[in-house]
């Protein structure tokens, strides 16, 4: 079936608009907001036995993945590994009894992750799949099937799919948590109260699409440009690198804020803009430190964080972009927003082809 772009020039802006309703949507079947509990389809395996965690998956998803580690080690404090597909299968991992091996996929059909995925059930592990298809391969595969509810994603840039793996993440490592005996009730209320309020804040980060536009202006001609982040914005900051590269075809690299020193300090300039991705929270003066250092040697900056971060620190920077303020947990759905959509104007400004951009597809059933 046709689906259309509605109002939207791009089935990209789109899917980016449509973030609020399917996280929404999503977020309805994992947790129970007035009773303030996670509500988890239920796992025929014990939960309760799972010792580690091994995360693989490609593009966007990995990127999912990567904030998840921080939840499952924070709420469960089971070590997690994280893998893309195409690494895995080929280091010899080790895979030991009590192990839930945990894909992630939009399409259900990526060749590496299914590969791998397939190669982890060899290996005795348990399955469990994060997938927006449900009729998918991975779907069909797993163990544990944990659904996003995106709906059909067109552009081949994934953008809601991310949100919605995120609200599922969250969900699931604090659900392994519960079931560890490591989340008190209250733990829990709070956590299913800040993932309630994702929507909303996705919706409040739209309102400044506008404000994006003009500082996407800013981006068009560089040859190349940084992300930065740290902690669960790291990925984030990756995932900002990896959409702009994608549909704009302009050099971008995200790094973890404080690794900069060690590296792309020397790629400096004033014709390198750098995104910085700092909501307040504890890690927000450790990141604006760092950005301090791109400053000192002449680096034009683009802030994106709250209006007490901005606030704070947007002084000396090129552009600002004040977000809603949210707790850290949800922080990496909201901050999904400005990356994808400076990432979408620049695209636009540059006349690409947005949703099939070059030498792309949607999804990869090759390895
Ligand atoms: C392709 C797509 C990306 C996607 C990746 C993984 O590279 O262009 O948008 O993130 O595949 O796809 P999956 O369906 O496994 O999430």
């Amino acid at each position: 079936a046709m689906i259309s772009k509605g109002n939207h020039r791009h089935y990209m802006l789109k899917e980016i608009y449509e973030q609020p309703i399917v996280v929404a949507q999503t977020l309805r079947s994992y947790v129970r907001r007035l009773e303030g509990e996670i509500a988890m389809p239920a796992a025929d395996f014990d939960l309760t036995a799972v010792n580690r965690v091994t995360i693989v998956a490609c593009g966007t998803s990995f990127y999912a993945g990567m904030v998840a580690k921080y939840w499952f080690e924070q709420f469960a404090r089971v070590p997690v590994d994280i893998d893309v597909a195409s690494e895995f299968r080929y280091r010899e991992p080790v895979l030991e009894p009590g192990g839930l091996a945990l894909f992630i996929s939009q399409s259900g059909e990526t060749a590496d992750t299914l590969a791998a995925l397939r190669h982890a059930r060899q290996a005795g592990q348990t399955i469990a799949v994060v997938v927006n298809v449900p009729t998918s391969t991975m779907a069909r595969e797993a163990d544990l099937l944990l659904p996003t509810h995106a709906g059909p994603e067109i552009g081949v840039a994934s953008t809601k799919a991310f949100t919605c793996q995120l609200a599922v993440l969250a969900a699931f490592a604090a659900n392994l948590a519960r079931a560890k005996g490591r989340l008190s009730d209250e733990e829990e209320r709070r956590i299913v109260r800040h993932l309630s309020e994702a929507p909303a804040a996705l919706n409040a980060a739209l309102a400044y699409d506008e404000a994006i536009e003009a500082v996407a202006a800013q981006i068009v001609n560089a040859r190349d440009v940084l992300y930065l982040g740290r902690g669960p914005d790291y990925p984030l900051a990756l995932e900002g690198a990896l959409k702009l590269k994608e549909i704009s075809y302009i050099h971008a690299e995200g790094y973890a804020a404080g690794e900069m020193k060690h590296g792309p300090i020397a790629l400096i300039d004033e014709s390198v803009p750098v995104v910085v991705i700092a909501p307040s929270g504890p890690l927000f003066d450790k990141t604006v430190s760092n950005m301090q250092e791109v400053q000192a040697r002449g680096g034009r900056v683009i802030l994106i964080s709250d209006y007490d971060g901005v606030e704070q620190a947007g002084e000396n920077c090129l552009a600002t972009l004040t977000m809603p303020k949210v707790h850290p947990l949800i922080a990496p759905l909201v901050y999904a927003v400005p990356v994808q959509l400076l990432a979408y104007h620049v695209a636009v400004a540059k006349g690409t082809d947005v949703d099939q951009p070059r030498n792309l597809a949607k999804s990869v059933t090759v390895e």
